[in-house]
């Protein structure tokens, strides 16, 4: 037995409105699943257990769920029979926990940990904590919070709801949390005797309060309760989350002179005094240093620049490339999977990929690391001080030595000793007065045909 918090995560709905092939929470948000939004909130309260309840897509939805926590566990509603259903899919999972159970929706993305910290201190005033709002679209279908004084009485789905009662703006959220034991019991009386004929999860603070038991709310910004139903509230979604990412950028001493074209995703971190240039794309797993410039256009993903660095126009940084200070990574350049030493430059036209490159070392415009047979993935290691001529092809496994040269346009096969240069191109032969001769040639031959 263990007193912990567990969280339980309803994931098993369509999403019919999305009109999408794939399950509602797997959509993206700030370059993560929606689902991952709602995991990451609940992570922070370092719960003893995650239960995801899944139901359409179950296997990806249970995958994606593994992604981001190894630990969690999945269990399958077969059937959306409503929402105190899903909940109850997972007591047999939580049966040996006896601390608190807090529900959370896989599509609602912005619940803060803070909120939900919230609720569980206010767990000591009340046997059930709903989190409510007050919404400013009274039109919305959402389930109203009946309330006396600070006590909550009942909630009333819309459907279900009188015109007094759809006229309260308190509205409910969907997130609650109660003793596991005491929830799952009330969950086993809840009925389907109702508009939706569904199980409602809502039906168990009227059902707790006929046993004396007391419920209370706790109140957040109608933004942070959103949920996605469909394409238009994922992007309105994903514009409320851009806009805070940038000002959250600027507060941290990071410039941009276009802010409303920079994309950032959910974990991005830039240093104070970084400039971001406009149009410039953030993946996943990115970490710029303080002092660095991330120029016009560039696309970075899963990759860490250090303080000093600059980086673009129009780069790419792609997983594992790793920039130490003072790198210069210059237009049209892609790096993958590579690490960059100190004040080494790639300037122009150049693909670096499963690479070392040495300090200060110098890469000519137009190189390519061959980094693939068409089966395996092979390294290139270049050394510190090293200039490799401009079109150098470094056909991968190979290694260039500190302080080696190549001679622009090689194709480098072989291992350069370190202070060795290296030639491996055609010599160039000088044929004198040939091109005239030629051309003259070519020339008579058309006049003979054009006059034939
Ligand atoms: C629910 C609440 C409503 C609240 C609203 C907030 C109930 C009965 N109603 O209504 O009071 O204002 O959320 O958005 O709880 N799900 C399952 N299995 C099911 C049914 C639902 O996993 O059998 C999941 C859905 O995928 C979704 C969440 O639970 O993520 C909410 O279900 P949904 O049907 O959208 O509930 P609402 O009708 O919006
Ligand atoms: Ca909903």
């Amino acid at each position: 037995m263990s007193g912990g918090v567990s969280v339980v995560i309803l994931a098993a709905g369509q999403g019919t409105r999305m009109n999408s092939d794939r399950p509602k929470v797997l959509h993206e948000l700030g370059a993560a699943p929606l689902l991952h939004h709602a995991m990451r909130s609940a992570a922070a309260l370092g719960p003893e257990r995650t239960v995801v309840v899944t139901g359409v897509g179950a296997r990806e939805v249970e995958k994606a769920a593994r992604a981001f926590d190894p630990d969690v566990q999945a269990v399958l509603q077969a059937e959306q029979q409503g929402t105190a259903h899903a909940v109850l899919q997972a007591r047999d999972l939580l049966a040996d926990q006896d601390g608190d159970v807090i529900v959370l929706y896989g599509d609602t993305p912005f619940v803060t940990p803070e909120t939900l910290e919230r609720m569980l201190e206010a767990r000591a005033s009340a046997d059930i904590v709903v989190l409510g709002f007050e919404t400013a679209h009274p039109e919305a279908r959402y389930g109203r919070l009946v309330t006396e004084g600070a006590r909550l009485d009942r909630i009333v789905e819309w459907k279900d709801a009188d015109a007094a009662t759809r006229a309260i703006t308190l509205c409910n959220s969907g997130v609650v949390c109660a003793e596991g034991t005491f929830l799952f019991d009330l969950l086993r009386e809840v009925g389907n005797d109702n508009a939706s004929g569904e199980f409602y999860l809502t039906d168990i603070i009227g059902l707790a309060r006929r046993r004396g038991m007391t419920a209370t709310v706790v109140r957040c910004d109608e933004s942070e309760t959103l949920g996605i139903n469909s394409r238009a509230e994922l992007m309105a979604a994903e514009q409320a989350f851009q806009a805070r990412a940038r000002a959250e950028a600027l507060d941290n001493g990071v410039s941009m002179q276009a802010p409303e074209t920079v994309i950032f995703a959910y974990d991005t971190f830039v240093g104070r005094d970084t400039v971001i240039e406009p149009h410039v794309v953030f993946g996943p797993g990115v970490t710029v240093e303080s002092g660095a410039r991330i120029r016009a256009f560039s696309h970075l993903e899963g990759c860490h620049v250090s303080r000093g660095a600059t980086v673009g126009p129009f780069a790419r940084l792609r997983p594992g490339a790793e920039l130490a200070e003072d790198v210069h990574v210059g237009n049209f350049v892609e790096i993958k999977a590579s690490q960059i030493a100190e004040g080494a430059k790639i300037n122009h036209l150049s693909y670096i990929g499963d690479a070392e490159v040495g300090e200060r070392t110098n890469v000519g415009a137009g190189t390519i690391t061959c980094n693939y047979d068409g089966v395996f993935k092979h390294r290139t290691v270049i050394g510190r001080d090293a200039f490799i001529g401009s079109d150098t092809m470094l056909v991968a496994p190979v290694t260039i030595g500190d302080g080696a040269m190549t001679a622009t346009g090689s194709v480098i096969t072989e291992d350069v000793a370190p202070g060795a240069l290296a030639v491996a191109r055609a010599r160039q032969v000088i044929k004198t007065g040939f091109a005239t001769k030629f051309f003259q040639k070519l020339r008579a031959l058309k006049a003979a045909k054009s006059g034939a």
